[in-house]
């Protein structure tokens, strides 16, 4: 499988990690999106995505208050990986904070996740009490100290993005990446300068919801009933009401018609389409409710879209640039 550097680092990821937000707990007002995902079922998530190929997590803090990372850490744990067999990202929350708690709070953080280091610390947002030179000097103090491998950022702008560049190639380290919103339902990034300066600067993007929360699956375009079944607020977010079904679905109809082409699932050619359309600069974290998903997910590694395929799914979702 080609693996791919994670910004200017000498780590190696699958194009395709696993998103952990979804085993927060339900705990805390972010923790509380997705549905409980009970133990056995994180279990069996992390198996199913390690049997596929993925070898890297994306955890946070926030989700669950340390919850994401004790369920991934032992979910690892039961799959028989120990530290150093996986790459673990995970993220600091800034609101309310100083950069000084970056420091305080690490042994915290390598608590929960038992055992397993840190290879990517992240911001997880630009809201903070402290400039961003005060919060990457505190990160690159963590790479000195050996706490944790390398330094990223998430949900910042191209400027902030850039002034944390900046910021750590004083301290002679690297930023190795920027994590957002990217997915064909969602391509801001393209138009707000976030992508380019991202190429740039040999930053990584890593995209969060890259399945529109599930909506590129077509699930919820067949029987749009199903988003009153879940927990969380799906069901007041305008892309998954009515109007929004509409807007997406020549999107989706597009997805399906070249997942039939290549035997492929619509979740499948939308994750590869994400991971292929800019080269190597985008990769992606699609998170799951269940294993079938991470299978399904992992399975995306090995699906090559065409170039007309990639021009179909580009021409039909610039509405969403
Ligand atoms: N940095 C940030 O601010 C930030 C923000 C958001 C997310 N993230 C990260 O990105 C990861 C992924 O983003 P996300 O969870 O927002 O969205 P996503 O990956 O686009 O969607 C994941 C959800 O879609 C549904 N799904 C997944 N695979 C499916 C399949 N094959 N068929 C049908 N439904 C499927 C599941 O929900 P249901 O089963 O409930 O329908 C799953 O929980 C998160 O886990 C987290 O690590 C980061």
């Amino acid at each position: 499988m080609q693996l791919r550097r994670l910004g200017r680092s000498d780590i190696e990821i699958t194009p395709l990690g696993l998103g952990c937000w979804q085993f927060s707990g339900g705990e805390g007002l972010v923790g509380s999106f997705w549905s409980v995902v009970p133990q056995p079922e994180a279990n069996a998530i992390v198996a199913a995505a390690l049997a596929g190929g993925i070898n890297w997590f994306d955890t946070a803090e926030v989700y669950g208050w340390g919850n994401s990372e004790r369920s991934l850490a032992a979910a690892l744990k039961a799959a028989g990986r120990a530290n150093g067999d996986v790459i673990v990202a995970t993220k600091w929350w800034p609101t309310l904070r100083t950069a000084g708690h970056l420091r305080r709070s690490i042994d915290q953080r390598l608590e929960c996740l038992d055992g397993f280091g840190i290879d990517l610390y992240q911001i997880h947002q630009p809201a903070s009490i402290s400039s961003v030179k005060a919060q990457m000097n505190a990160l690159a103090d963590l790479v000195a100290a050996g706490r944790i491998r390398t330094a990223g950022v998430s949900n910042f702008g191209a400027s902030r993005m850039r002034a944390s560049h900046a910021a750590l190639a004083a301290r002679g380290l690297p930023l190795v990446s920027n994590q957002v919103k990217y997915s064909l339902l969602d391509r801001r990034i393209e138009s707000n300068g976030v992508l380019q300066a991202a190429k740039e600067l040999g930053i990584t993007i890593i995209a969060y919801s890259p399945l529109a929360q599930g909506l590129l699956s077509g699930k919820f375009h067949d029987d749009p009933a199903l988003v009153k079944t879940r927990p969380g607020p799906r069901k007041w977010m305008g892309g998954f009401r009515d109007r929004g079904l509409q807007r997406s679905r020549p999107v989706v109809d597009v997805v399906r018609d070249i997942a039939s082409a290549h035997g492929a699932t619509p979740s499948q050619v939308a994750l590869a389409w994400v991971v292929q359309f800019h080269g190597d600069t985008v990769v992606a974290i699609p998170g799951a409710t269940k294993a079938r998903h991470a299978e399904e997910a992992a399975g995306a590694l090995s699906l090559k879209l065409t170039p007309s395929d990639l021009a179909r799914l580009d021409e039909v979702s610039r509405a969403f640039l």
